[in-house]
């Protein structure tokens, strides 16, 4: 079946514009952090609202970023326009993607959670990226213990369908080593206290490559 180009969700919308209106100062650092050190063209997988374009370096040449929410990528078209490099937002799923040309570096961030197909979409953003290009990371992971076990009754239930489809407990950096990337560089946190019993504590921030 052909993968839909539009996946649009007024709820998670409406709850997704009002919390990237609200970002915290420790969740752009990490926005920061991810896209450092990035040259030339890249893709950003679901862009949301936009909340990474003001970040990117001025070695990036062009960002072709998708998003296939309505709501989000008007949103996302007015950052893009406020963008230090230059943007094109496409309205399109990373599925339906139409591009033949390889990036020097693709970019996700809060995204791999929310795709229905974690592995497949990794399988495509290998070959979209050129030998030797990143894949840049900044996603919230699967935790051990009493965490996993609220992850795992969060996607069971409420969770995905409040959040765009978010799935909590995904081993997201073993799929993306499993997929043939490489991981250069990864670190591992929290960004909420240990004792709060929030499902999308846990985090992995990396770069992996595409073997040359
Ligand atoms: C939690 S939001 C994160 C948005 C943005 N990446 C950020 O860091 O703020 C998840 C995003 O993934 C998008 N998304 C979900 N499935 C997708 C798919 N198959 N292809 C591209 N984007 C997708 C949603 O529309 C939404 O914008």
């Amino acid at each position: 079946m052909a993968s839909p180009v539009s996946l649009d969700n007024p709820l998670f919308a409406r709850i997704w514009i009002f919390m990237s209106s609200h970002e915290t100062d420790w969740l752009r650092d990490r926005r920061r952090e991810n896209l450092e050190g990035l040259s030339g063209r890249v893709l950003e997988v679901g862009a949301g609202t936009g909340s990474n374009f003001g970040f990117y370096p001025e070695t990036v040449t062009e960002v072709v970023a998708v998003e296939p929410e309505s709501q989000l990528r008007e949103v996302a078209t007015a950052a893009a326009a406020e963008a230090p490099v230059p943007v094109t937002v496409l309205a399109s799923t990373v599925e339906a993607l139409d591009e033949t040309q390889p990036f020097d570096g693709i970019v996700c961030s809060l995204v791999l959670c929310s795709v229905e197909q974690p592995e497949e979409v990794l399988r495509q953003l290998f070959a979209l990226l050129k030998p030797g290009g990143q894949l840049r990371y900044f996603e919230h992971v699967a935790s051990r213990g009493a965490r996993g076990g609220l992850q795992r009754l969060a996607d069971a239930t409420i969770w995905p369908k409040l959040f765009g489809n978010c799935h909590t407990h995904r081993d997201t950096e073993q799929m993306i080593t499993d997929t043939g990337f490489t991981v250069q560089t990864s670190r591992r946190g929290y960004q909420f206290p240990a004792w709060a019993p929030v499902p999308v504590s846990e985090f992995a921030l990396g770069a992996a490559s595409r073997p040359a």
